[in-house]
């Protein structure tokens, strides 16, 4: 797909970190943006910064995203693209014991399940919602209609201690990128999904900068965090490289991460 500002895109998760180095990497092109966000200031600032539209949207909320869809329609037009990134992660052992009161708890199955809801269950509905919409479009050359860019983890594959919703959300993402590939291959409707690893972005920006660089360290090559840029980069390519899909795709500098 060619990029100009004939297209327009919808980025969940849009107000910062990897999703909003994807708006900007693709506004850089003339694409028309629509931010899909809960975070309303930052989501506003970058939308407007782009000459795009906010949508106040929580994606684990039905109703927000079917209006979050039409204000985005309505505002930049039909989206040839979406780009999932809206996510998040909570960090807690499947069963743990306390050293000093020998109190044991277990996962909280409301805290599995708000992630799985997020992550997975959110990435899917705009998926799905957006796939009906792409297919209202005229094909373009090579009868492509939407490509469609979901982010998981490189947890999908090797979570850490205390990653059980998180792995298990992400990993979701990467088995339904193939299936949701083929249900829409017949529409023209391209998907893959990027596995990022260790990302610079405000969720890790509380960090102290010496923890950020002991991460990056850990990395083999480059050993540091990875930049939102690159990460935009492969999302760009994704959609442009008409060839590319049903692909799960890791972006991690070689890491394997560790139990912990
Ligand atoms: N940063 C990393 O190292 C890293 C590594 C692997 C995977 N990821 C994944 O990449 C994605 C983006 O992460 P990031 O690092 O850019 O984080 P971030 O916190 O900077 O951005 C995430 C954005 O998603 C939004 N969001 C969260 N829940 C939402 C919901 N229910 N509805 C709508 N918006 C919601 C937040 O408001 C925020 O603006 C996440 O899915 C994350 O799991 C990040």
């Amino acid at each position: 797909m060619k990029l100009d500002s004939g297209i327009s895109a919808v980025v969940t998760g849009g107000a910062s970190g990897l999703g909003e180095a994807t708006a900007r990497a693709l506004a850089a092109d003339g694409v028309k943006i629509a931010i899909f966000d809960m975070n309303e200031e930052k989501g506003e600032a970058v939308a407007k910064e782009l000459g795009g539209v906010f949508c106040n949207v929580n994606v684990t909320d039905e109703a927000t995203v079917d209006a979050g869809f039409e204000k985005a329609r309505a505002a930049v037009g039909q989206e040839r693209i979406l780009i999932n990134c809206a996510g998040t992660g909570n960090a807690i052992k499947t069963a743990s014991r306390n050293k000093e009161t020998g109190e044991i708890k277990h996962f909280p199955l409301d805290a599995f399940n708000l992630i799985i809801q997020i992550n997975l269950v959110g990435t899917f509905r705009c998926i799905a919602k957006s796939a009906a919409g792409m297919m209202s479009l005229d094909p373009l050359d090579g009868g492509e209609r939407g490509a469609i860019v979901n982010t998981a983890s490189v947890a999908a594959e090797d979570g850490q201690i205390g990653q059980a919703a998180y792995s298990a959300s992400k990993g979701g993402v990467v088995g339904m990128t193939l299936p949701i590939a083929r249900d829409l291959s017949r529409e023209g409707i391209r998907v893959n999904t990027i596995l990022p690893g260790i990302f610079n972005t405000p969720l890790l920006a509380a960090a102290p900068e010496q923890v950020k660089q002991a991460l990056g360290m850990q990395v083999p090559y480059p050993p540091r965090l990875g930049d939102p840029d690159e990460y935009a980069a492969l999302a760009k390519l994704m959609v442009t490289n008409s060839y590319m899909n049903g692909e799960d795709v890791r972006l991690d500098g070689a890491i394997r991460m560790a139990p912990r």
